[in-house]
């Protein structure tokens, strides 16, 4: 009855794939490896706790008030300095803004810098929330392939000459879906082949400090190096994903033209939740619970490895992920992953078909598995039912 009534940019807008399946997987005894959820258990549910109280008595009537666009201060320069010592960035709290989540960022940065067929450049396969926010805006996707140390480079080149794309959207860290993450060297041949590029360069970067080794730190691509650099953060998975609160540091241009954007979407995120996760971030070790996260998802992501070594046929193909929250499993060509899906139900057990992770998906034989929400024994025995599923198809 209302496709008549449809705008044009809705009606080329595909509705997330995601929240259908998990509309599958939450009525059924099914063992979900489809969403991409934090662990609730690494939720800081009794330091909230405190944090609600405090705020309520140090800030009364202001935690229920209207609030400025930009953001909370006392937020924004928690992320300043953080990114000061951990990153070298070189930003005040006029580079920051904080979003609904970075979901919201992208919308943003989709409504400020997209328009109608313009070229963006993404990872294949890339981010689908990215895919669905920037589709609303008419983007033109290009996408790049990925390689186990990062972007393909002579992919990359080829690209940039042929489409000369407006954007660039990256995730370095612990890729969504691939869960691959950028060596130091690709990261510096990425930046030798764009720096003079005419062109955006968006960093999402939710899983970053999700890294399970403490080996070297990477920099980000081309930091203190581009005005054109946009990086994107997130308290979702490493605080509490509920709270919807995300932030983008980027030259203050930038930052006033996604507040102008921001304004017209929702005036400022949620000033309740920005109180609640500053006063958190202030009163606690943050670097201390995010030690607990990475233990907690590295032997998660173990699990999974060895029971897909275990039970796998040999020419399944999956990356070994070393931070964040995904694997990517490769099937033999020619296998239908949707029949696998089916089938894969039947046993009751869930993922996530690569699809949506393509622009123009064919024989698609990839899928995602997220291994965050579930203990090892679980963890085990669906990658076991999954197999099953795998050797009848
Ligand atoms: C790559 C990437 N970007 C952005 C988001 C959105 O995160 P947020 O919860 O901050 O909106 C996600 C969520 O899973 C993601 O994987």
């Amino acid at each position: 009855m209302f496709e008549k009534f449809c705008s044009e940019r809705i009606k080329k807008t595909p509705s997330s794939f995601i929240r259908e399946i998990l509309k599958v997987t939450q009525n059924h005894d099914i063992i979900s490896f489809a969403g991409g959820l934090p662990n609730p258990i690494s939720f800081p549910q009794e330091e909230l706790k405190v944090s609600m109280n405090r705020i309520a008595d140090t800030f009364g009537a202001k935690i229920y008030q209207y609030s400025t666009t930009e953001g909370l201060e006392s937020l924004r320069q928690f992320i300043a300095d953080r990114y000061k010592k951990n990153h070298n960035m070189d930003i005040s709290i006029d580079n920051i803004i904080i979003t609904t989540g970075s979901q919201q960022a992208l919308d943003l940065i989709g409504k400020v810098f997209v328009n109608e067929g313009d070229k963006v450049m993404v990872e294949n396969p890339s981010y689908l929330g990215l895919l669905q926010a920037f589709c609303v805006y008419g983007a033109d996707f290009v996408q790049t392939k990925l390689d186990d140390d990062g972007l393909n480079i002579e992919e990359l080149k080829k690209t940039l000459k042929e489409h000369k794309p407006k954007v660039a959207y990256l995730i370095p860290n612990f890729q969504n879906p691939t869960g691959l993450t950028y060596t130091k060297e690709n990261r510096a041949k990425v930046f030798e082949c764009i720096k003079d590029e005419d062109m955006i360069l968006i960093q999402d970067d939710p899983y970053g400090e999700l890294k399970f080794e403490d080996d070297e730190k990477l920099p980000y691509i081309g930091v203190n190096q581009s005005k054109k650099n946009i990086y994107l953060g997130s308290f979702s998975k490493i605080v509490t994903p509920g709270m919807r609160l995300g932030y983008v540091i980027a030259d203050k241009e930038v930052i006033r033209l996604l507040e102008t954007a921001k304004q017209a979407a929702d005036l400022h995120s949620n000033i309740f939740g920005q109180y609640l996760i500053a006063d958190y971030l202030l009163n606690n070790d943050l670097d201390a619970h995010i030690e607990k996260i990475k233990k907690l998802y590295k032997e998660q992501a173990a699990a999974m490895v060895s029971a897909m070594k275990e039970f796998f046929p040999p020419e399944v193909k999956f990356t070994q992920p070393k931070g964040g929250m995904f694997t990517w499993v490769t099937l033999r060509e020619g296998m239908d992953v949707i029949k696998l899906f089916d089938k894969a139900i039947e046993k009751k057990v869930a993922f996530v078909p690569g699809h949506p992770f393509y622009v123009n998906p064919k024989n698609v034989n990839t899928l995602r598995l997220n291994y965050t929400n579930a203990d090892s024994e679980t963890i085990k025995e669906g990658i076991k039912r999954l197999s099953e599923a795998i050797k009848e198809i």
